[in-house]
């Protein structure tokens, strides 16, 4: 939701490029008569997603992942899970590090105080996951999200194929930093209950700020107001721009750390400083923290 005459944050409306017109596209951003039934199909295409889809590919990923040590954990199931769903081939430690290092230039892009370099670099990394989301939908259209967006939400739902693709990946993106949050803070409370957690223990952690702690809505005078989410009953926002992607997240947490909870000699990580964002803190896990395994 951007402000009345401001579709582009300052640095993407001052250097432009690919990642400006995904951002001027993304549901999350507007406001227009489109948003509505744009939305509404792409909401009946993540509920028809099946669990067990979900909880196979979140397994997958989870157990790649660990390659990779704790603070890759946390920060590569969420969005890899989501990546993977849509047919990108995320098959070994690699594919989940690129994907990382994608969504973390997209973010560096998408800060306030970006410049015109990190805007660019920015655009590459976008470019890149929907040139590499286009080749999925072509090589894998039975992958289960890509199925079910074809199915439910096909290029011709919405405004034009630029706005389908750009919600497409939106999807990826949305998952990253609010899913490295809350799996990041399970993970925390999994080292006082010695168990994996269930669906509405992830909810009460949310709802105790340990995802998205505030959203914006626009007021009738244009202006951007902050609505808080940590604390109420929405830690996934309400109304029309409600968060589609709650059961495939809770899904996707629930089952990697069910994964987790069933390793041999499971040592669960001990926490840094946390990455603080303005809307969310998102716990870090850094190597040099971990206890030297057995
Ligand atoms: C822990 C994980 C997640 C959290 C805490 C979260 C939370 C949120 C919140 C608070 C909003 C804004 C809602 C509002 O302003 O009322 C939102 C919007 C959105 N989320 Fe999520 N989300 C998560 C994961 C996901 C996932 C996995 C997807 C998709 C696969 C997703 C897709 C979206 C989309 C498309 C929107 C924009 C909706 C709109 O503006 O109409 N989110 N999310």
């Amino acid at each position: 939701m951007r402000p009345l005459g401001e579709p582009l944050p300052p640095p993407l409306r001052a250097h432009g490029g690919p990642l400006a017109d995904l951002f001027a596209r993304w549901l999350r951003q507007r406001d227009d008569a489109a948003h509505a039934p744009e939305k509404a199909a792409l909401t009946r295409a993540l509920q028809a997603l099946s669990e067990d889809e979900i909880r196979s590919h979140a397994r997958r990923q989870a157990a790649i992942a660990m390659r990779g040590g704790w603070s890759h954990w946390s920060w590569a199931v969420p969005a890899a899970t989501v990546a993977s769903l849509l047919g990108l081939p995320m098959t070994d430690l690699d594919a989940q590090r690129r994907l990382h290092g994608r969504l973390r230039a997209m973010a560096a892009g998408l800060a306030a105080t970006a410049d015109q370099a990190a805007v660019k670099t920015a655009g590459e990394a976008a470019t890149a996951l929907l040139d590499a989301l286009d080749e999925a939908e072509q090589r894998a259209p039975d992958a289960p999200l890509q199925w079910t967006l074809l199915r439910h939400a096909a290029p011709s739902r919405w405004s034009d194929r630029a706005t389908f693709a750009a919600n497409r990946l939106a999807l990826i993106w949305q998952s990253h930093e609010a899913g490295a949050a809350l799996l990041g803070h399970a993970l925390l409370r999994m080292r006082e209950t010695r168990r994996a957690l269930a669906r509405d223990e992830l909810l009460t952690i949310a709802r105790e700020g340990g995802a998205v702690r505030n959203t914006r809505r626009v007021d009738p005078n244009g202006d951007v107001v902050l609505v808080p989410l940590a604390g109420t009953d929405h830690p996934f926002g309400d109304g029309a721009h409600r968060c589609p992607g709650q059961g495939l997240t809770l899904g996707t947490l629930v089952a990697a750390l069910t994964w987790l909870s069933e390793q041999a000699d499971l040592r669960l990580p001990a926490p840094g400083a946390p990455l603080t964002l303005a809307n969310m803190d998102i716990p870090q896990f850094p190597d040099q923290n971990q206890e030297p395994s057995p």
